[in-house]
């Protein structure tokens, strides 16, 4: 395979340039992190359920018309993404008690929300992803208010369409996180939902057995996470056949 140039090495993805202008591959790795860095781990065949799963969400949302990054599945592990110019926010959406928030106001995890909680991170490794409001996010300039209300209205759809999704197979949306990413068409900006939605970025519990179904397995040594990921694939109807972990990693394929 001819040597591509690496653009980012990220903590679960790596982007390469891509074949043609505006376009990147994001190649899904095996490794998981926690607690920023300081655990790490590998989840074998993680790399090639999330390419999978990530693809699948992004498509069910292009189709009630959330404009996504995604453009379309190269391999096992890699995907053709739009390039944007990430915006340094990662948002969380809430719907029931978990993670943080339950620590934070010391609250039992699994009580469901009155009303779903979009929070505000910044993105920044060596500050631990402060939590921000939309007051920091305008004075400092990583978005205008309109580009605000513009996440903040598409994120708020993508939970109303990803709840009702995962009910129907089972599974509760605990929380996720999203990020978002600029694109520039004939000099008008527009915001378009980037990164990935996988079991790395989302909480989902069994609607039943509130069993969990996430990367907290990892988190929290529990055990069995591959089985977790391969579970959701399942799910969803696109368990790859051949089982999830059968080409070879990053340095093979540069
Ligand atoms: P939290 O409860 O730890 O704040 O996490 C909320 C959701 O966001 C959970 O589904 C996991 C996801 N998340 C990430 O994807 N990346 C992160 O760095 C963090 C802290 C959370």
């Amino acid at each position: 395979m001819a040597k591509r140039r690496q653009l980012y090495e990220g903590k679960a993805k790596v982007i390469f340039e891509g074949p043609e202008p505006g376009t990147v591959v994001q190649y899904f790795k095996d490794d998981a992190t926690a607690f920023n860095n300081k655990k790490q781990g590998t989840i074998t065949g993680k790399g090639v359920l999330n390419n999978r799963i990530s693809e699948y969400l992004m498509v069910k949302l292009a189709d009630i018309g959330i404009p996504t990054h995604f453009v379309r599945r190269l391999n096992m592990r890699e995907q053709l993404v739009r390039e944007v110019e990430i915006v340094p926010i990662e948002v969380v959406v809430r719907n029931i008690v978990a993670g943080s928030l339950a620590k934070r106001f010391d609250m039992p995890e699994g009580t469901p929300l009155p009303r779903s909680i979009v929070e505000y991170y910044y993105k920044s490794d060596e500050l631990d992803d402060p939590m921000i409001s939309e007051e920091h996010i305008t004075a400092f300039g990583w978005a205008t208010p309109q580009d605000m209300d513009e996440i903040m209205s598409m994120s708020l759809r993508i939970n109303d369409f990803l709840v009702g999704l995962f009910l129907g197979i089972g599974i509760r949306l605990v929380d996720f996180k999203l990020e978002f990413g600029r694109v520039y068409e004939e000099d008008q900006m527009r915001l378009i939902l980037a990164d990935e939605i996988s079991p790395d970025n989302c909480r989902l519990w069994d609607k039943d057995t509130n069993e969990k179904l996430d990367k907290d397995r990892f988190r929290r040594d529990m055990g069995n996470v591959e089985g977790a990921y391969q579970e959701v694939a399942r799910r969803l109807g696109i368990l790859p056949e051949s089982g999830p972990g059968d080409i070879p990693g990053t340095d093979t394929m540069q």
